[in-house]
């Protein structure tokens, strides 16, 4: 994690901290190290010494019979030969011993991660989502994740087929968190989400996720290549689907401008893409899996205006026949939406189309004046000094 964060570390020019935190840790491990180390050697010292007295012993004991003529010089032989075969076996149990206990450390760390229980489990009675026409509905949604926060708080919308909806509202105002929902991620904890008019505690997550394609708002990628990525999302796709998919979300020639194209490897959680070409692949995905139904978080936020307008009549295309769902803080992005919901304390304060909401001069319009004055504010796109 520290090797992925470095440009966090230098950042903070937090290298002495972090050489620290190391070196304790290092000098932590060689302790204990050194302690099992020495316990093992001890262990090994006392059982062989054991071994070694009761030889001797049994030697004494032998030579002094032998001596005595109370037993034959050939039994004498017959147990010094006894003694050095069980020589081995009774060494081995030491060693023995120290691998049991460090295979028990690992098998009980991977019990612990087969103890870890998935938020969502279907239901015995749960049915397969087969076919989908993308109709969304939160029926009075509430959900936290700490039960001294409440997220949602009696959220009702409907989205219909085919509609475009978009979510705004304050940063924390729980946007993403409907689309954790409505993926399967978490159940709501009071009123119901339904796909199709069906409540998807019914379903199985996986058949309604195979319906639901989502462009996160921070999307990771394999340490793989491109084209590896990309077909995550849709893995019977032909190259050429993928090339396509890529031509609408507008970063087919940029793959195809990198040394490797296709091939390129994008780094660890894609670490060697900017964050509009990580946003880009991302959409590229969504367009490939192909589904009913569009959320994009932000999908958008890190491009610049003109991929952005590319990509906005792309994904305007691609919303025919399909339910989107879009979050963005880039008011001037979902003025074409059907829906416009504005969140303010997990509930629907106001919604409505664009026109709509700025006739109600309320939050929206707030939001809308605020966002239209900065851009418009002489020295918001030039500074003084260039
Ligand atoms: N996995 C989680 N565990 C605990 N709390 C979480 C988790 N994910 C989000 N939260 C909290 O839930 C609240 C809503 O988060 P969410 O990501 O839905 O906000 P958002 O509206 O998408 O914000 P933004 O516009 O900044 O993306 C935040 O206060 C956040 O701290
Ligand atoms: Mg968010």
């Amino acid at each position: 994690m520290l090797l992925i964060a470095y440009r966090t570390v230098k950042l903070f020019n937090a290298e002495k901290h972090e050489f620290d935190r190391y070196r304790t840790a290092v000098s932590n491990y060689q302790n204990t190290e050194y302690y099992s180390s020495l316990r093992g050697i001890v262990l090994n010292t006392v059982q062989s010494t054991i071994l070694m007295t009761g030889l001797l012993c049994t030697c004494f004991i032998a030579a002094y019979q032998v001596s005595t003529v109370q037993q034959p010089v050939g039994l004498f032989v017959t147990l010094l030969m006894y003694m050095a075969q069980l020589q081995g076996p009774l060494g081995y149990f030491g060693s023995f011993y120290v691998s049991i206990q460090s295979t028990l450390i690992n098998a009980e760390r991977i019990l612990e991660l087969f103890r870890e229980r998935s938020t969502v489990v279907d239901s015995s009675l749960a049915m397969a989502l087969a076919t989908c026409k993308g109709e969304i509905r939160f029926q009075n949604v509430g959900f936290f994740y700490d039960e001294r926060k409440l997220i949602l708080n009696g959220l009702t919308f409907t989205c219909k087929p085919g509609t475009t909806t978009a979510l705004v509202g304050e940063s924390g105002a729980g946007k993403s968190t409907i689309f954790q929902i409505l993926y399967r991620f978490y159940n709501p904890v009071n009123g119901s989400v339904y796909v199709d008019e069906r409540d998807v505690r019914d379903l199985t997550g996986d058949s309604v996720r195979r319906h639901i394609g989502m462009v996160p708002q921070d999307s990771t990628l394999f340490n793989e290549s491109l084209m590896y990525n990309l077909k995550y999302a849709n893995q019977s796709a032909t190259d050429e689907e993928v090339y396509r998919a890529c031509r609408a979300a507008g970063i087919h020639d940029k793959i195809m401008a990198f040394p490797d194209g296709y091939n390129s490897k994008v780094g660890d959680l894609g670490l060697r893409l900017s964050g509009g070409e990580k946003q880009r692949v991302a959409i590229a995905c969504a367009i490939l899996k192909d589904s009913r139904i569009i959320l994009l978080d932000e999908a958008t936020s890190a491009l610049d205006t003109d991929s952005e307008t590319h990509i906005q009549r792309s994904l305007k295309s691609l919303s025919r026949d399909r339910t989107i769902l879009v979050i963005a803080h880039r008011l001037s992005t979902i003025t074409a939406a059907d829906c416009i919901l504005v969140l303010h304390e997990g509930r629907v304060v106001e919604r409505g189309t664009h026109t709509e909401l700025l006739e109600l001069n309320g939050r929206y319009t707030r939001m809308w004046q605020n966002q239209t004055r900065e851009s418009a504010e002489p020295g918001s796109q030039e500074s003084d000094g260039c």
